[in-house]
């Protein structure tokens, strides 16, 4: 099967309006900056792997990047131990449950499952080397945000503050985790760390930069940095695909067909392996913590297109 760039331009253009009136979902009112977001905002971003862009709507909007940041600092740990000992101190499983849940780690104390979820993104953020250095430990978790941008993020001073005051559960999370020798750093400190990866401003554009780095099997189209190796792209396209959306993953897979990662700040950003990278922000979200128009929106796109991963190896896409 070919697409073309036309074809492709064409079905976000369509998906985009038909989406735009969508009404439904909340912002999440659990962290008091978020409620107050314009829930109106609406973006769509898609990166191609040979860097061409598609952006429709709000994608300059700088909103938080929260859960997403989480594939990033897998990618981090993956980097700096490799595949097999992130499996090993964190996991790769599906919950089932939801993002916070602290009932799964009780259920599988000897692995908090993946790094997708709040428990192993906090033990990751433990991971990070240098350890015992936070100064250091950020510099390498932004450094490798702004690699798989391709442009800096810039954290959200308010947002951060917000989520501080708020994160009691987190924080019971990381003893938790500390109880069970799955904390590999201070547990305040990757706590901290984890809080602000959460607060850093990122927009659709840059998320589907990053989407697209991962689809390119780890060089940045937009700056041709090699970010990862490519041996490492399917590992976190398979960390996406078992967990991206949490309890609701398998119905997302089935209805979408793309591997995609949500936040509570509204932004989701999907793998096409080969093809190319998307990203969609709106802030009103679900009962799981998933943006709704968000998910409508990368849907209807790829139906339109017609493809879907466990197809898109026939695909090919030309000028
Ligand atoms: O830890 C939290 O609760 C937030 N900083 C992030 C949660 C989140 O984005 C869940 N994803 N949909």
């Amino acid at each position: 099967m070919k697409l073309t760039i036309d074809q492709i331009r064409q079905a976000a253009q369509e998906a985009y309006q038909e989406v735009l009136p969508l009404t439904g979902g909340v912002n999440a009112h659990y962290i008091p900056f978020l409620a107050n977001i314009d829930p109106n905002l609406f973006g769509l971003s898609i990166t191609l792997v040979d860097g061409t862009k598609i952006n429709l709507g709000d994608t300059k909007y700088k909103f938080g990047i929260e859960s997403v940041s989480k594939v990033h600092t897998a990618i981090l740990i993956l980097k700096q131990y490799g595949a097999e000992k992130v499996l090993k101190m964190i996991g790769a499983d599906a919950t089932g449950l939801p993002f916070n849940s602290i009932f799964a780690i009780l259920l599988e104390k000897d692995h908090p499952s993946t790094p997708l979820v709040n428990a192993g993104a906090i033990s990751a953020c433990s991971m990070v080397i240098p350890t015992g250095d936070s100064n250091a430990k950020w510099a390498e978790i932004v450094q490798n945000i702004t690699d798989l941008c391709g442009s800096a993020p810039e954290l959200l001073e308010e947002l951060y503050e917000s989520e501080s005051a708020t994160n009691f559960n987190n924080r019971a999370i990381s003893w938790l985790l500390k109880n069970y020798n799955r904390i590999y750093d201070d547990p305040m400190m990757s706590l901290d760390l984890y809080t602000r990866q959460c607060s850093l401003g990122i927009t659709a554009e840059q998320l589907s930069a990053t989407a697209a780095t991962i689809a390119n099997g780890g060089t940045n189209p937009l700056t041709g940095k090699a970010v990862f190796e490519p041996s490492l792209a399917p590992k976190i396209t398979s960390l996406i695909a078992a967990v991206g959306f949490y309890q609701t993953t398998g119905d997302w897979m089935y209805t979408s067909g793309i591997p995609a990662k949500s936040g509570v700040g509204g932004g989701v950003m999907g793998v096409m392996p080969g093809l190319f990278g998307i990203s969609a922000f709106a802030p009103p979200l679900d009962d799981a913590g998933n943006s709704v128009k968000g998910q409508a929106v990368i849907k209807a796109f790829m139906q339109k297109l017609g493809i879907g991963i466990f197809q898109s190896q026939d695909v090919t896409i030309v000028s």
